[in-house]
């Protein structure tokens, strides 16, 4: 089969051929139709990965995120059936089936996989699981209640289109921060307030529209300590400083203010309600570019040199 890997950390992504998987008990085989890319594909190639420790196993396929049809069943019990439609993300360490940026990956059935529901199209399923599996558990771990203020740095990308969404939908007041004129995107996506912080600085903005401080904050962008603290200093005191870069546990946060690493944790249960919410056109699946298998090395490096809008899926 074809797959875009690595042979060893900090290697140039490349398309190889290797063996299908063969699915063992317990697991299906999916033909891959779409995968979705994340920053953690590249940060994983590079053996630092946001949300864990990378797989050590080389060559290493690219990917987590995948949208597909099961075509083979390991032996046992299982609760997929050849020719299910279905989406979801793999595990990582996952030294057995590897990534997804390939035509097939083989997948414990009780990790988060899940059909498919009618009306929901395989791309913008395979758009779903890692940006919006965040989205949705950061809003039940930093426990919202309505009319609150949720300031999102990097509110443009993938987990912050999501983010951006669920939390409006729940009353949240959002205030998102990006880099250039997102204006019009973000309020489409339920944004009461959008900064361009290439335009006026992000300090001054949000405290003309939260004086006391915004309830919350949501850092998907910041790599450092020291940046995330400075954003953290917009928080009220008795509020809540979360960051996706594992940066808060070294951070000087004001006194009264909770810091959190967020770290997804992936469940079926999760992709349902997403898949549900995006086939019944309650919750948009921002799809932004699509691209083929080939050109998947030149879009893991776009990512990495930032200006995310939305996902990028590709196509098997
Ligand atoms: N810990 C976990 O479990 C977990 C889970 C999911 C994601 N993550 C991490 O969370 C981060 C965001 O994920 P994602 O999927 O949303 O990434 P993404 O789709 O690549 O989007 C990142 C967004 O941040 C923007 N950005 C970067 N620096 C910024 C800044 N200083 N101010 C404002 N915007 C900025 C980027 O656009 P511009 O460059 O144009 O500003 C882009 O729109 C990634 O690092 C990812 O690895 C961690």
């Amino acid at each position: 089969m074809r797959a875009i890997a690595v042979g060893a950390f900090r290697a140039d992504p490349a398309l190889v051929e290797m063996p299908k998987p063969e699915p063992e008990a317990g697991e299906v085989r999916v033909r891959i139709e779409y995968a979705a890319l994340n920053p953690s594909d590249w940060q994983a190639a590079q053996g630092s990965p946001d949300d864990g420790p990378a797989p050590r196993v080389f060559p290493m396929v690219i990917g987590v995120d995948f949208a597909g049809r099961v075509d083979m069943i390991g032996g046992g019990e299982n609760r997929f059936r050849v020719g299910d439609h279905v989406f979801g993300r793999v595990a990582r360490p996952n030294a057995a089936g590897g990534g997804t940026y390939c035509d097939y990956v083989s997948v414990p059935q009780d990790s988060a996989i899940t059909v498919v529901p009618p009306g929901l199209p395989l791309r913008a399923a395979a758009a779903l699981p890692s940006a919006g599996m965040t989205a949705a558990q950061i809003l039940e771990t930093a426990v919202f209640r309505g009319h609150e203020s949720l300031l999102v740095i990097g509110a443009a990308g993938g987990v912050g289109s999501y983010l951006t969404q669920l939390a409006s939908a729940r009353d949240i007041r959002v205030i998102a921060a990006v880099r250039g004129d997102e204006h019009r995107r973000m309020t489409e996506l339920g944004a009461a307030v959008t900064i361009d912080i290439t335009d006026r600085p992000l300090e001054a903005a949000v405290q003309e529209s939260c004086p006391d401080g915004v309830d919350a904050l949501v850092d998907l962008a910041s790599t450092t300590p020291d940046s995330f603290a400075a954003h953290a200093a917009l928080v009220r005191p008795g509020g809540i400083a979360l960051t996706t870069r594992g940066v808060a546990a070294g951070a000087a946060l004001p006194t009264d203010v909770t810091g959190i690493d967020f770290r997804l944790e992936p469940t079926p249960v999760l992709l349902d309600v997403l898949a549900a919410g995006a086939a019944e056109g309650v919750l948009r699946v921002p799809v932004d570019i699509e691209l083929p298998l080939e050109k998947a090395p030149q879009a893991l490096d776009r990512n990495r040199t930032g200006g995310a809008r939305g996902k990028t899926v590709i196509v098997l």
